[in-house]
């Protein structure tokens, strides 16, 4: 069996009712563990929920608060109808309540937040938008068009927080709202003359699988080329990462793994069916990674040389590849020798 993810326990300081299915709970981070959690804007933790019969479930959940502006982290989620694990948040959790929590992870985050965004956020789609947004409006200085899709006025999640830093950003700031009860679901032909005049911009999506359809092929009318198009989708794990994993079949093909981990190299048999996240952790190293699904890319590393197989992949996109990212969680040996690199 390969080892269990390092969690933490984490207790809930305060819970904020946002809309009437949305809560939010501001987490008290234990002191010991204030480094694991420092993140970045956009980023997402997984909380372990329990589930009738002694199992449990896993369940990722966006940052709605922001690094450096927020006191403490926060998540926000909205109840799925049929969701376990958000009916029992949102129904179950108050103050003093502990979760297991893993340590921040997620590739949804600007890498400078000094220039203009355009943000589209979905319903609850909102969270890590609203975790960037505030990040950008604080630390840089473009300007931020947020387009705000849902079904109705009542489902609007920070309603108030929003037009509060609209006026406070002295024009920086300009949000606006799509409710599907005025003018239907939102379409390509809709959107373009409103995304139009921000297609230069960098995007940032996050919602549910339809909007974000619609967004993406509103952007490819109006010629956004992918590498500046970020999306977050609402995944759920195949897998429980609180759960160890058990052993694969014996391996038949061995090949040398050379990784560059914390300042050091370390050179390893790779047996052809184990992956290389496992082969990590099952020699002492301490890799990052999250999700273990090939979702969130937390796990993500550089290939100098050599070629590696991934098993599964929802996140890297070929520019990630033409720069040798990979992803350790999914990656098998494809070569003899494959030299990776966290740096
Ligand atoms: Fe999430 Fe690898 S740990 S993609």
């Amino acid at each position: 069996m390969s080892a269990r993810q390092p969690f933490h326990q984490v207790r809930i300081a305060e819970v904020v009712a946002e809309t009437a299915d949305a809560v939010s709970l501001v987490l008290a981070i234990p002191d010991e563990a204030a480094a694991e959690f420092a993140y970045r804007p956009g980023q997402f933790l997984t909380v372990r929920v329990p589930h009738p019969g002694g199992a449990t479930v896993a369940r990722c959940y966006s940052l709605s608060s922001a690094p450096g502006i927020d006191e403490h982290l926060k998540i926000t989620v909205k109840r799925v109808p049929g969701g376990h694990a958000s009916n029992w948040i949102c129904d179950r959790a108050g103050p003093g309540t502990v979760l297991e929590i893993l340590p921040p992870a997620g590739l949804f985050t600007p890498d400078s937040l000094g220039g203009d965004l355009l943000l589209l956020a979905g319903g609850s789609g909102i969270t890590p938008v609203m975790s960037i947004l505030k990040s950008a409006l604080a630390e840089g200085r473009g300007r931020i068009q947020l387009l705000y899709a849902n079904r109705d006025e009542c489902s609007v999640i920070f309603g108030a927080e929003l037009r509060d830093l609209e006026a406070w950003s002295a024009g920086r700031l300009h949000v606006e709202h799509w409710l599907d009860a005025a003018g239907g679901p939102p379409t390509a032909a809709r959107l373009i003359p409103i995304l139009a005049p921000f297609a230069d911009r960098e995007v940032f999506i996050c919602g549910p699988e339809p909007y974000l359809a619609v967004a993406r092929e509103t952007l490819g009318q109006l010629g956004v080329p992918s590498r500046r198009v970020h999306v977050e989708r609402f995944q759920s794990l195949l897998e429980n990462p609180f759960e160890p994993e058990p052993a694969g079949p014996a391996p038949e093909r061995v090949a040398t793994a050379e990784v560059m981990l914390d300042g050091r190299t370390h050179r390893l048999p790779w047996p052809a069916r184990t992956r290389l996240l496992d082969l990590l952790i099952s020699a002492g190293l301490n890799p990052p990674f999250s999700c273990r699904q090939g979702i969130c890319g937390a796990c993500a590393c550089r290939i100098v040389r050599g070629k590696v197989d991934l098993v599964h992949n929802e996140v890297l996109e070929d520019e990630d590849f033409a720069e040798g990212y990979t992803l350790a969680c999914q990656a098998l040996p494809a070569s003899d020798t494959v030299t990776i690199t966290y740096s």
